[in-house]
């Protein structure tokens, strides 16, 4: 089965695949559908199930899945509106949905979802969201955005910062980037301090990040007070929210901030990406900075990726 539940269900090769459909995809946009053929699936049908909000990723995929021919049904709030209400299991909550879709593109505060599709669905599920653990399709958008500024990513000075212990984004996207050989930098908030890959971090056990994997991976960790000492030396810049709704109490973070005070240390050829939604950890007054690719074009690849990842999914 075609699942895409995690950065490892794909190998290297299966990414570059739908890298470059991707960009194919974007090339024929806007143009007659013609053109591009090889990419109509017009009687499959796919369900967006999602029980956390969602802005970006929910109506990216179902663009993507109109552009390519599919037919949607959807559900943005369906721990709400789904039988979920009535205590419905998604054992049985996927194995009912599978039997009027070709794939389901799942998000869950559970993060545990994953397993029980892999188990049960009799569909392809695709992970839009899973908890605090992984986001794989945003990592996928992430990579495509930074192969399109920057040729061999081997070495590739990137730089992390947020919530490394809740940030799903940042899970995928680091295994993607060792993938690849950048050289990874992570900042955490504090009271995220946690390092996902450490093993003592409870959510790391529950997927498979290998042990050995700070001292291998070309990942290096640095303070917030001292983030100014290392931006120029950045090629991305990769900022994240801390996701205050995945903590119980309140408390004060310190956090790097990207504002008028440090954007003059970042390297004139560098890319600020973010997943979005963003809080305060950059300032508006980055948006029309010429390196600030969050706005437009990061969300943007959103579609010609999940386009791609759907087709992939879908084609016979
Ligand atoms: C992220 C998410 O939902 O994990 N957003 C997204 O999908 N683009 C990031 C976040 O919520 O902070």
């Amino acid at each position: 089965m075609n699942h895409f539940l995690s950065i490892s269900d794909f190998s290297k090769d299966e990414i570059e695949v739908i890298l470059q459909d991707a960009f194919t995809i974007e090339k024929y946009w806007n143009r007659s559908k013609n053109y591009c053929n090889e990419f109509v699936l017009e009687n499959k049908c796919i369900t967006t199930f999602f029980t956390e909000p969602s802005t970006r990723t929910r109506f990216s995929f179902e663009r993507a899945a109109h552009w390519l021919g599919i037919h949607v049904l959807t559900s943005a709030d369906a721990l709400h509106s789904s039988s979920l209400t009535k205590e419905e299991s998604i054992k049985d909550t996927l194995m009912t949905i599978g039997q009027y879709c070709n794939a389901i593109v799942m998000r869950h505060k559970d993060e545990g979802f994953v397993d029980i599709a892999r188990q049960y669905s009799p569909v392809p599920v695709i992970n839009a969201g899973s908890g605090s653990a992984e986001h794989p399709t945003q990592a996928l958008l992430d990579l495509y955005t930074i192969k399109q500024k920057f040729n061999d990513l081997n070495g590739l000075p990137v730089l992390i910062c947020g919530d490394l212990l809740h940030g799903r984004t940042i899970h995928s996207l680091v295994k993607l980037l060792h993938l690849y050989g950048c050289k990874v930098t992570l900042c955490a908030a504090s009271m995220t301090r946690f390092l996902p890959w450490s093993h003592q971090n409870p959510i790391v056990s529950k997927f498979d990040i290998p042990s050995n994997y700070l001292e291998n991976c070309n990942v290096s960790i640095v303070e917030p007070e001292n983030v100014k000492d290392i931006l120029p030396e950045m090629e991305v810049i990769y900022m994240t929210r801390i996701q205050k709704e995945r903590f119980t109490g309140s408390g004060n973070f310190n956090f790097f901030t990207l504002d008028e005070s440090n954007i003059d240390k970042v390297k004139e050829t560098a890319i600020i990406l973010h997943p979005l939604p963003r809080n305060s950890e950059i300032s508006e007054a980055i948006d029309s900075d010429p390196r600030a690719t969050y706005h437009q074009k990061q969300v943007r690849n959103g579609i010609y990726i999940r386009a791609s990842l759907l087709n992939h999914t879908l084609k016979e």
